[in-house]
């Protein structure tokens, strides 16, 4: 099944009044994404467990946990036991992929990888008959409102021809700068999940956002 996901980033969302902004896409959005930062991974300090645990009683859409830490083995499992729908880790972060996504499955939740913007995807390949999602950041991961990359859809090209290949269920996922402007080309490159923050949370009509984005994502 190929049919676009839309994954509005909360990072772009007034943390104030966080069941509200999600209330305001709930029907339009498949996901809602859930950027976790620990300041260590990357030099950034986001929101963690308890708010996952919170929005999960404040919604039905699933989340999609996007853990950009250090040491995911310690701290994966418990967004999965939570009620993640997908809970993501970094590759560069993680020793062993195969073991971790397993445990994430047993926890509950579904299992993604992200490949960070100076990352090769090669190496990672090898993991597609593990995991349920992998996420090609298309910028550099830590901060919202940066500017798509489009050098990063060599990857998504890669890797979905691997996925095609194999005759593999696996979730493409893209993360940064997506938009109006450049989901088109993203989904072109074989994408089949868009993560959007700015795009969505920036516009004066997110619901709206998230519709306009969906029709440009159509393969
Ligand atoms: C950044 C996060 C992204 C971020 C995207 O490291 O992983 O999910 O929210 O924001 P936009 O869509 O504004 O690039
Ligand atoms: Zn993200």
């Amino acid at each position: 099944d190929r049919t676009p996901i839309i994954a509005p980033s909360i990072l772009a969302a007034d943390f104030s009044r966080l069941a509200d902004e999600v209330a305001a896409i709930e029907l339009t959005a498949d996901w809602v994404h859930v950027d976790v930062m620990d300041n260590h991974f990357v030099p950034n300090l986001t929101i963690g467990l308890p708010v996952v645990q919170s929005l999960r009683k404040a919604t039905n859409v699933p989340l999609d946990v996007h853990l950009m830490i250090t040491d995911p083995e310690r701290w994966a499992p418990g967004y999965a036991e939570a009620g993640a729908y997908n809970v993501t880790f970094h590759a560069e972060a993680c020793e062993n992929p195969a073991a971790l996504a397993k445990t994430l499955r047993a926890a509950g939740s579904k299992a993604g990888l992200a490949i960070d913007r100076d990352t090769p995807v090669e190496p990672y390949l090898e993991f597609l008959p593990y995991i349920d999602t992998l996420l090609i950041m298309t910028i550099k991961a830590g901060f919202g409102g940066q500017a798509f990359m489009p050098e990063m859809l060599g990857k998504v090209r890669d890797v979905r021809r691997r996925i095609r290949a194999k005759g593999l269920e696996v979730r493409l996922e893209v993360d940064g700068g997506i938009a109006a402007d450049t989901i088109a080309e993203a989904a072109e490159a074989g994408a089949d999940a868009f993560v959007a923050g700015t795009a969505v949370y920036g516009a004066s009509d997110p619901a709206e956002a998230v519709r306009r984005l969906r029709a440009l994502a159509a393969p």
